[in-house]
């Protein structure tokens, strides 16, 4: 039996319907702090399965260990955390406390449960600003806010955790590049609480007419269009990176560290124009000052994950922006 803490958010719900796309059973543990109960609803018509749902904090020691000795846990996918960039920065306790603390919690219930394998959500992010693209995993780590450093802790302490004791931990470190699209059912998406702070939920919601124009940030960036580029990778593809890491673990004892991305360069431009070919409507954007702290162009070199794993992602642009025109006029309009 798999745990799955964060299962209730975006990539965490694409991962449990992968899971179950594939035989796996799974509890899911969350807390609802950036998601919804009705999620769980949602996932249960595409799996045709009832899930099991302990609602509830990471940070908690007794009650981690508790799930984990009910429901005979054998491996843990842990996506629950924080990810709000700018948030990190106003409040940074918040964010070592979830995504640091949080993680030293359920690992040390871990090791005392005998569960020692891990699937772990970090990020591009732990590159900061990078010398180039793409981008390899040996590639310096230098994140540039407390979100990134907490990721690079939370990275830095399965290091230590699998020198402490070689051979006996299994643990994966998953560095996923810009996660967008939706479930091809349109039932489950990303579901932003306020303003997205993202490019693509913010276009899908100009496409809907609830936003008036995309703002640009940057048209100036030394880019073939002069605005940001990103690897954008579907939140499917990525949540099958999850299973094909999982039957790796199975095999190999030890640290994994992946890329999970496309290795393909997007632009925010042709972000837009490929959004409203998928939709049939206009984009209205401006282009206006840089964001700051943003990176001109980042894309991950995804040849490791490939060699391990065995995986690959398999869905386009095009793809993405038609799951996400499709859930944003469905489900998401219901919420
Ligand atoms: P999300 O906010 O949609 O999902 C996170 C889930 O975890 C939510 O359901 C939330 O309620 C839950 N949660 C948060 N704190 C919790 C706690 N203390 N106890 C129990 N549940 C808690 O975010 P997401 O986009 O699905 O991201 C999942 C993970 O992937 C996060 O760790 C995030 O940092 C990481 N990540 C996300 C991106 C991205 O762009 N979406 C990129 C790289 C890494
Ligand atoms: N952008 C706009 N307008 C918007 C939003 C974004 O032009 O309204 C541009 C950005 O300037 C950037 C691109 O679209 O060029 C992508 O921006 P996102 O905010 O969608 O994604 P980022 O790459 O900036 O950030 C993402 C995650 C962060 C993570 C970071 C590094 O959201 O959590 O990748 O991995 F830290």
């Amino acid at each position: 039996m798999i745990l799955v803490t964060g299962g209730a958010g975006f990539i965490g719900s694409h991962t449990c319907a992968a899971l179950s796309e594939q035989g796996l059973p799974y509890v899911v543990l969350d807390n609802f702090c950036n998601s919804k109960p009705s999620v769980l609803e949602r996932l249960a018509r595409i799996t045709g399965q009832r899930l099991t749902l302990i609602e509830g904090d990471v940070r908690d020691g007794a009650l981690v260990s508790r799930v984990l000795r009910e429901h005979g846990i054998t491996a843990v996918i842990h996506f629950a955390g924080l990810k709000a960039v700018g948030e990190s920065v106003a409040d940074p306790l918040k964010y070592y406390d979830t995504n640091v603390a949080g993680t030293v919690t359920l690992l040390s219930a871990m090791r005392a449960a005998g569960v020692r394998t891990m699937v772990f959500s970090s990020s591009a992010t732990v590159y900061g600003d990078p010398v180039g693209s793409p981008i390899r995993e040996d590639a310096a780590l230098q994140p540039t806010n407390p979100y990134g450093h907490s990721k690079l802790m939370a990275e830095q302490l399965m290091a230590d955790l699998d020198r402490s004791e070689p051979g006996q931990w299994r643990l994966a470190r998953l560095r996923y590049f810009n996660p967008v699209g939706a479930h091809a059912s349109g039932l489950i998406g990303e579901d932003p609480q306020d303003v997205p702070n993202n490019l693509m939920p913010y276009v899908a919601q100009v496409a809907a007419g609830t936003r008036k124009e995309l703002s640009v940030f940057g048209g100036d960036y030394a880019t073939a269009d002069g605005t940001g580029v990103r690897d954008y990778i579907h939140v499917s593809d990525l949540a099958e990176g999850h299973v094909a890491a999982l039957r790796y673990l199975q095999d190999h004892a030890g640290l994994l560290t992946v890329n999970l991305g496309t290795g393909e360069p997007v632009s925010v431009l042709q972000m837009v124009k490929a959004f409203e070919r998928a939709s049939g409507v206009p984009v209205p954007y401006r282009i206006v000052d840089r964001r700051p702290g943003d990176v001109a162009a980042y894309w991950a070199d995804p040849d490791t994950a490939a060699r391990l794993l065995g995986w690959k992602t398999s869905r386009n642009v095009d793809q993405m922006c038609a799951d996400v025109w499709r859930w944003q006029n469905g489900e998401a309009r219901r919420l």
